[in-house]
């Protein structure tokens, strides 16, 4: 009993401690929903980043083709609709935005986004780029709830003037739906395949289990009997 209950509120514990560090900034995070399976949802995202983000964010650690060849879009796709100005297929995903001119203009270089989905989650993203408020003490005349003064103007305004709430909700998933593939794109490969290991590894208990069964069927008390 005492045993029970010590494990218990070292469990209890944990649970407390685990929800304490999730919302240790106060801020709470809504639920972006991004699947990575989803194809449509992942070229839809490529795209608006391109538009809307790129201008003024890199991706580096990510290539054009690299791009077309994990979500499907032909290269003459690639070419025509992702790639601005003169870069290759073969590029980087650069900025043409210059340090001097960023630093004049925003006080800061807008980061590097190639893995910000790690270091600050999807669902941030996701709340963050949902999250900006008309406020005329600043530069852009806009703040973020989520991130005090930010410097980033609010890039998507001219998106959410387009939509319905429901379908810019559903833009903002797509675009950190990208950005989840874009910091890990083993992901595309790695969730179904942790499926089809695990699902692989249930018919090889469920197998042993039934070996078991016959081997010891012929074993009484613990000692060996011969079938007669
Ligand atoms: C006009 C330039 C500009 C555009 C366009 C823009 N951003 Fe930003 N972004 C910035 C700047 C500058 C910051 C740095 C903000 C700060 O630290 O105050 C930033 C910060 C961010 C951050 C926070 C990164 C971190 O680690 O703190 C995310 C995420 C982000 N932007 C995503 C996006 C996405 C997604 C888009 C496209 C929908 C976009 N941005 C479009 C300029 C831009």
């Amino acid at each position: 009993m005492k045993k029970t209950l010590t494990t218990a509120s070292v469990l209890a514990g944990l649970i407390i401690s685990f929800a304490v560090t999730a919302n240790s900034n106060g801020i709470h995070l809504d639920h972006s929903n991004a699947d990575i399976n989803d194809q449509k949802s992942l070229q839809n995202g490529a795209q608006l980043f391109m538009d809307y983000c790129s201008g003024c964010h890199s991706i580096s650690l990510m290539r054009y083709n690299r791009i077309g060849e994990d979500l499907n879009i032909p290269a003459a796709d690639v070419r025509k609709n992702l790639i601005f100005g003169d870069g290759k297929i073969g590029d980087r995903i650069t900025s043409s935005l210059s340090k001097k001119g960023a630093e004049a203009w925003f006080g800061t270089t807008p980061p590097d986004l190639s893995l910000v989905s790690r270091s600050k989650g999807g669902d941030w993203i996701y709340t963050y780029l949902r999250s900006f408020y008309a406020d005329k003490s600043r530069p852009f005349g806009v703040n973020n709830s989520v991130l005090k003064n930010a410097s980033m103007p609010d890039a998507l305004w001219d998106l959410k003037q387009r939509k319905s709430s429901a379908e810019f909700d559903n833009d903002v998933k797509d675009i950190v739906n990208f950005l989840n593939y874009v910091s890990e794109p083993a992901r595309l490969v790695r969730v179904d395949l942790g499926y089809k290991v695990l699902g692989f590894l249930l018919v090889l208990l469920i197998l042993s289990y039934l070996l078991k069964k016959e081997y010891w069927k012929d074993v009484k008390y613990g000692k060996w009997k011969a079938k007669s």
